[in-house]
């Protein structure tokens, strides 16, 4: 989605802001562009933008473009084509004001019908630049008067940072629903909708809250009420590692952060679990014993593959804690009015807590009496500030829009609640320690997994020749070939489909062929004898088949590729098997030439509905 970056200082402005927007890259965008504001004979403003990449921006910044104040932005579209008009920074009719905006404007129609009626000349198809005339049109004395008047009459969402000829030593920025945060250097500040942009330069930071204003010059800010109100908002140091941002030796940030999933499942373990009574210990829930043993469903919302891994949660915690539990995905919740029930906990589930569904499901179930927990990752998110308490994955940055660490993480902190609600509850001490050893071996036996790239790889060219391709499992395997198929899909762009292995006869067999590979799912479990029988009616249709399996499961005379992954507990094998998965839609997307990071249409955290 799109991405803001913003400089004021002693340094020239342009550079810094296009190294911030590449580092915004992997949010996914369409056009990029830059305002900066400088000039000899008075300060005025000098714009650049284009439809395409960042490098494609620099190439197109003009010789002559010195300001030490400036305003960058990446697009992904939503109102208009991409092209080098649609980009941002929006200008105002006399060119004085540079407006970057993230989200959508709801009554954008309304203002632009207005604006229109008034005699101005809007250029671009886009929402943002209603804001640019709104704050040019202003009346008020002050840069942060006309933003607070332009803002007054705008309905939707927005991160926004604006330049203003005639107040060269500011920047004005303001959030509602999307995020926007201040970077506080030596005699220098920066401003991003996204840390990655920043923390090369300053890990000092201020969040801006929803419904708030501030100034930003090369001194310092103040923050304020959008009626200008003073709301004061300090900086905190955060403990960031800045290497943790760039994919160092790594072709590309899936590959790292694949990697790292053994430490990031080892990070949050970490100093969680009580082997003596076999439990684990979330503190951040701010749920009593009593309230947790009140809970009679649970209820996982998340969208994409985090939906997708809440649906393994909902099955583990069944298991574990035998609460009747199921997933749903987000971003169709409250469009359906749901029955928010007192004694159901809720569970939003995020990398980035940005995702713009996930959130709005959070605010309808509170608006409604709900308990909601949220398991996020990205601190000081906007789900992890509206949830009622929750678990943070401390998987570390995750950069790729491919999530892999980060379900990974999800997967681990769903076992730590099982087992914090299910000891209330029927989960034996005995059964607890056994799920505890269990996820201590987990780190060591993901590790072996991703050791055997090499063998995955030879599988994965295999599979990538295939235009499209079946992911199924049962029960627990069920939403393991759900993540398969919307990994493969994600970064190779070929048809991958997910099924219920059951749910083959009523239907999806009627497509096996030679050309359609099947990508199973077959741990070593109750179903296994079902699943296996169901492999064989697809080898006897011709369908190339990769299996997902255990040493111990015997596949007879099948004609399958077959990957053996290690045994855990059975209610852990499910984050087993999708290590591989992930393996082989990344070696599929390289051999198929494609950009790992930035697959096309997809943005890192989508920050609109
Ligand atoms: C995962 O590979 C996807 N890019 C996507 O489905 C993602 O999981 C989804 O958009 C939710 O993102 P979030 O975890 O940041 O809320």
């Amino acid at each position: 989605m799109c991405g803001i970056v913003g400089y004021i200082g002693g340094q020239q402005a342009a550079p810094l802001l296009l190294e911030g927007l590449a580092r915004l890259e992997h949010r996914g965008y369409d056009s990029a562009g830059v305002a900066v504001l400088g000039g000899s004979s008075g300060p005025s403003l000098r714009v650049a933008k284009t439809a395409g990449r960042v490098r494609d921006l620099a190439d197109a910044i003009p010789k002559r473009f010195a300001g030490r104040a400036g305003v960058g932005h990446t697009r992904w579209a939503t109102h208009g084509p991409a092209n080098d008009v649609n980009a941002h920074p929006h200008l105002d009719a006399k060119g004085e004001v540079a407006v970057v905006h993230n989200g959508i404007i709801d009554n954008a129609g309304t203002l632009r019908e207005r604006l229109a009626d008034l005699g101005v000349e809007l250029v671009s198809d886009t929402d943002t630049e209603v804001v640019a005339h709104l704050v040019g049109r202003s009346e008020a004395d002050t840069l942060e008067g006309k933003v607070s008047e332009a803002l007054a009459q705008i309905d939707g969402t927005y991160g926004i940072a604006v330049l203003h000829a005639g107040f060269p030593d500011r920047i004005v920025v303001a959030r509602n629903g999307s995020p926007l945060i201040i970077g506080v250097g030596e005699k220098e500040m920066h401003v991003a909708s996204d840390l990655a942009a920043l923390v090369r330069y300053t890990t000092t930071v201020a969040h801006l809250e929803d419904g708030e204003i501030a100034t930003v010059t090369a001194s310092g800010f103040t923050t304020y009420r959008q009626d200008l109100t003073p709301a004061a908002r300090a900086a905190t140091k955060l403990d960031l590692d800045p290497e943790a941002y760039d994919a160092g030796e790594h072709a590309s940030f899936m590959h790292k952060e694949m990697l790292e999933q053994p430490t990031a499942a080892e990070r949050v373990l970490r100093g969680r679990l009580d082997e003596r009574f076999g439990t684990a210990h979330l503190g951040g829930l701010n749920m009593d014993a009593r309230e947790t043993r009140a809970i009679r469903r649970v209820k996982f919302l998340g969208c994409g593959s985090a939906y997708y891994v809440g649906q393994m949660g909902a099955t583990l915690l069944e298991e574990l804690a035998r609460i009747p539990s199921d997933a749903e995905a987000a971003s169709e919740f409250r469009y359906r009015n749901p029955i928010i029930e007192p004694d159901t906990l809720y569970v939003a589930v995020s990398q980035s807590g940005e995702t713009v569904d996930t959130l709005l499901a959070v605010q309808e179930i509170r608006r409604k009496g709900g308990r909601v927990i949220g398991l996020v990752n990205v601190v000081g998110s906007a789900i992890a500030r509206e949830v009622d308490g929750g678990i943070y994955l401390h998987a570390g940055p995750e950069v790729a829009v491919a999530s892999t660490k980060a379900l990974t993480t999800m997967f681990v902190a769903f076992s730590l609640l099982a087992l914090q609600l299910g000891r209330v509850r029927d989960l034996s001490v005995a059964d607890g320690r056994r799920l505890i050893a269990g996820l201590t071996r987990l780190p060591e036996q993901i590790e072996s997994i991703l050791d055997r790239e090499e063998e995955l790889a030879e599988v994965a060219v295999e599979l990538s020749r295939a235009q499209s391709l079946f992911f199924v499992g049962r029960v627990r395997g069920f939403p393991v070939a759900r993540e398969g198929a919307q990994k493969f899909k994600e970064i190779s762009y070929r048809h991958a489909e997910a099924y219920q292995t059951s749910e083959l006869k009523h239907g999806p067999l009627a497509l096996i062929s030679p050309d359609l590979p099947t990508v199973a799912i077959v741990p070593d479990d109750e179903l296994t004898d079902r699943n296996v029988g169901a492999l064989h009616e697809i080898a006897a249709r011709g369908g190339p088949l990769v299996v997902i399996t255990h040493e111990t499961v015997d596949l007879g005379e099948l004609d399958a590729r077959r990957i053996d992954v290690p045994r855990n507990e059975r209610e852990l094998d499910p984050i087993l098997m999708t290590i591989p998965l992930q393996m082989l839609a990344y070696r599929a997307a390289l051999e198929l030439g494609h950009d790992i990071d930035k697959p096309r249409n997809l943005a890192k955290s989508v920050t609109v509905e």
